[in-house]
């Protein structure tokens, strides 16, 4: 049971509405609306951050669609929002109607990360950003790290020796060693314990309230975030001096033709760091679990890479992985791609309506309607209700 309730897959969405408006909405039309979903709102603010974040967000996940169905409300890090978890209205928010609904994040995180991140926006500077990022982990930028990302693997697999481990966590420190490779290629060996500190400390009070104030985890996490960008600054400025092209992601959003001020090129560095991170750890984590549970497919995929090894060992090479070897793996592939396909990677992530969206769920009979964060683009019109 404990690994089905692991296996549920939450494609839970988080959504905003605002109360005001809604009301005087209401008012002004004269029509009657569907009501909003069932569902506890906690504090003022501070909402029901706290039962979510401190204990296993399915758990909080599951006890609120036992009581409440599938499409509830709540209010997450200052945020009004309806979540949903049932795959009508997850198909509905992502592919059907996903035209009325933009990626967004709560406040707090965009503060963390960087409002110039790629994620927090949509248009020109979204797609530009994102052919930069794509760009830096095509397979001409990834070949030539093959090598390094074997030393990586291997160092981090010494460190196992003899003692237990937290699967996740390891895959995390591993996930980031790698990312540190791609991102800032070599510069990174100075920099790496430093940085290393920092994320920790950011990641810490990345799901904390924005309650910037001495001694809170997102003061803490702030100041962080803010020694980041001194170090990536600090590069940046060494790069500049010695005049050499790099053809990491930092080489190339420093890249003139690209045009991107300092401080877009490190929030982008520092978002694409932590959002690489902990999906890739834990599409890892899922690789190692489901092999752990297939003794035949992990016997499959030990001699397939063993078999790269003992070919190099008998052409009399060095031991060392190159990427035309990653080639000759096709059933690693396979279990790479089988785990993308049926691993749940994230618990849930943030949509924002840009309009109101009613819909019955048939399925469950609930009547459901999205409602906008209260803060970003509100149309003209309605921001003349608000006032
Ligand atoms: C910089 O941009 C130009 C034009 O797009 C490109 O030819 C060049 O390879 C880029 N340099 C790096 C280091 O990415
Ligand atoms: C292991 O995986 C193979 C291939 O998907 C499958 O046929 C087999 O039933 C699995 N065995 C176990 C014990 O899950
Ligand atoms: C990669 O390794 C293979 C097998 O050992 C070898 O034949 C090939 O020459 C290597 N390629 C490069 C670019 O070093």
């Amino acid at each position: 049971m404990e690994s089905k309730s692991l296996c549920y897959v939450f494609a839970t969405l988080i959504f905003s509405y605002f109360v005001l408006k809604h009301i005087l909405k209401f008012l002004s039309s004269g029509k009657v609306k569907l009501s909003l979903p069932p569902g506890s709102m906690g504090w003022p603010y501070i909402g029901e951050t706290f039962q979510l974040y401190s204990q296993n967000p399915n758990t909080f996940f599951a006890s609120k669609i036992k009581r409440y169905g599938s499409i509830f409300k709540t209010r997450i890090l200052g945020c009004n929002c309806v979540m949903i978890s049932s795959p009508e209205a997850a198909k509905l928010v992502l592919v059907t109607k996903s035209n009325l609904f933009k990626p967004t994040f709560p406040a707090s995180k965009e503060r963390m990360l960087g409002k110039q991140a790629l994620f927090f926006h949509q248009g020109d500077y979204h797609a530009k950003l994102r052919k930069l990022v794509l760009r830096a982990f095509m397979p001409e930028a990834i070949k030539k790290i093959v090598p390094e990302i074997e030393s990586v693997a291997l160092s981090t697999l010494e460190s196992w020796d003899g003692r237990s481990i937290t699967t996740y966590q390891e895959m995390k420190t591993y996930t980031f060693n790698v990312a540190m490779l791609s991102i800032l290629g070599e510069d990174e060996v100075l920099y790496r314990e430093d940085l290393k500190r920092c994320y920790h400390i950011l990641e810490k009070g990345y799901n904390s309230m924005p309650i910037n104030l001495p001694g809170t985890l997102f003061h803490k996490s702030m100041k962080a975030r803010k020694e980041l960008a001194q170090i990536l600054a600090k590069i940046i400025s060494l790069r500049r001096q010695k005049k050499r092209d790099h053809s990491d992601l930092l080489g190339t959003f420093m890249n003139d033709t690209e045009g991107l001020t300092e401080e877009q090129i490190a929030d982008n560095i520092i978002g694409v760091i932590f959002a690489a991170r902990d999906t890739t750890a834990s599409v890892l984590t899922w690789i190692l679990k489901y092999l752990g549970e297939n003794a035949s497919v992990l016997q499959a995929v030990t001699e397939e890479q063993e078999g790269i090894m003992k070919f190099k060992e008998e052409l009399g090479e060095e031991k060392v992985l190159n990427w035309s070897d990653t080639k000759k793996m096709p059933i690693t592939t396979r279990v790479i791609q089988e785990t993308l396909r049926v691993a749940s990677i994230l618990s849930f992530t943030f949509r924002e309506a840009v309009e109101d969206v009613e819909f019955d769920v048939l399925v469950t009979h609930y009547a459901i309607a999205f409602r906008k964060m209260t803060r970003g683009n509100i149309p003209h019109k309605e921001v003349d209700v608000i006032k």
